[in-house]
This record gives C-alpha cells, sequence and structure tokens, in this order.
C-alpha cells in the first residue's frame, strides 16, 4: 500500500468535506439565521470574528487542494488515464474551476479592502461559490468513473479482468 498516496486522498477529501460543507452552512444556515435573529450591531461583530477563524481554514484547504490535487494527478492518475484525452480535458476544465472557486472563496474571506465589492453582495456570491464547488464535485466523480487506460497494481480487480484467462 502507498501510504503517501493514501495520506494525499484524505488530504483531499477531508478539504473537500471541510471546505465545501462550511460553505453550504454559512451560506444557508448560518447567514439567514443571524440576519433573523441579531440586531445589525452583534451581526457585524458576530461576521467579523467568524471571518478571521474561517480564513484560517480557507487557506489551509486551499493549500491541501492545490499539493494533494497536484499529487494525485501527476503521479498516479495521469499514468492511469494514458491516451484518453477525455480524462486531461476534464482535469483542466476542474483546475479552472477550481481557481474561480479559490479566487471567491479568498475574496468573501478576505478582511482587506480589495474584495469589499464582493462580501456587499455575499449572499449572492457565497451561492455561486456553492454551485461551482458542487460543479467540481460532480466533474471529480466522472473523472474517477472513467475506465483505467494503462495497467495499475492499485486498480482493483472487475469481474472482467478476473474473467480473463491468464498468459502462461
Ligand atoms: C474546489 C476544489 C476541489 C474540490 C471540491 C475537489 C474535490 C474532489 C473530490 C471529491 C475528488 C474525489 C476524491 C476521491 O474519491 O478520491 C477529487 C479527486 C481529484 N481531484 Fe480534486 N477537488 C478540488 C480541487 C482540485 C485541484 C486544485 C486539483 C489539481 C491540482 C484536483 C485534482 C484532483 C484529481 C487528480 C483527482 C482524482 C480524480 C480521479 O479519481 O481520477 N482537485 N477532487
Amino acid at each position: 500500500m502507498d501510504i503517501l498516496a493514501l495520506i494525499m486522498r484524505w488530504a483531499h477529501i477531508l478539504s473537500a468535506v471541510t471546505a465545501v460543507g462550511g460553505v453550504f452552512f454559512i451560506r444557508f444556515v448560518l447567514m439567514p439565521s443571524a440576519q433573523a435573529a441579531l440586531s445589525q450591531e452583534a451581526h457585524e461583530s458576530l461576521r467579523a470574528a467568524i471571518l478571521k477563524r474561517w480564513q484560517h481554514i480557507v487557506h489551509t484547504c486551499i493549500l491541501l487542494f492545490l499539493v494533494s490535487g497536484f499529487y494525485n494527478y501527476l503521479m498516479i492518475t495521469r499514468h492511469l488515464h494514458e491516451d484518453q484525452p477525455l480524462y486531461h480535458m476534464l482535469f483542466g476544465i476542474k483546475f479552472l474551476l477550481a481557481l474561480a472557486v479559490f479566487t471567491l472563496a479568498l475574496m468573501l474571506s478576505s478582511t482587506r479592502s480589495w474584495s469589499s465589492a464582493v462580501r456587499a453582495n455575499a449572499r449572492f456570491w457565497l451561492a455561486v461559490l456553492a454551485f461551482l464547488a458542487v460543479a467540481v464535485i460532480a466533474m471529480s466523480s466522472v473523472m474517477r468513473a472513467l475506465p483505467h487506460t494503462s495497467p495499475s497494481d492499485e486498480a482493483p480487480v472487475t469481474a472482467q479482468s478476473a474473467q480473463q484467462p491468464q498468459e502462461v
């Protein structure tokens, strides 16, 4: 078993669970509840307190996504899908969508003035971010479901491969 590959896969999946789950919770639970239950002043101070903590999680998840994603692609999946342009095209599109997700996440969690226009319309942009993140996950599942074109020690034994006669 390749321990490093396993750790990278955990890092990728845990980042997805934490970051995407957090976006859905903030947009569809926390924001409407805080708006309904808190005064403007209390809402603002809660927002400032949350942003500082959420920023650390966003930065850590982006780093883990990039390190584990490139490791996964360059060291493993690229070799399993040689001569399969569809896989590599999906990877390219997924990477561009992920960059858009990272940019929006950085703008929404920043406390600086350069991205204040986006934060002023946070409800809309968080919904866009959640939609794009779901598209990235859907694309990842399609990539994962594509058949391998090159043999690998890690490839599971399928019913078809188990029935093929062994060469002597
Ligand atoms: C918004 C950011 C991202 C999300 C939510 C995301 C989510 C996921 C998920 C859920 C999987 C399936 C994991 C598994 O079953 O093992 C996956 C696989 C993968 N991801 Fe990401 N990912 C993101 C960003 C990236 C980035 C930036 C890269 C590349 C630099 C990347 C490269 C990959 C690769 C190569 C796979 C394996 C696909 C396969 O099984 O063939 N991901 N991703």
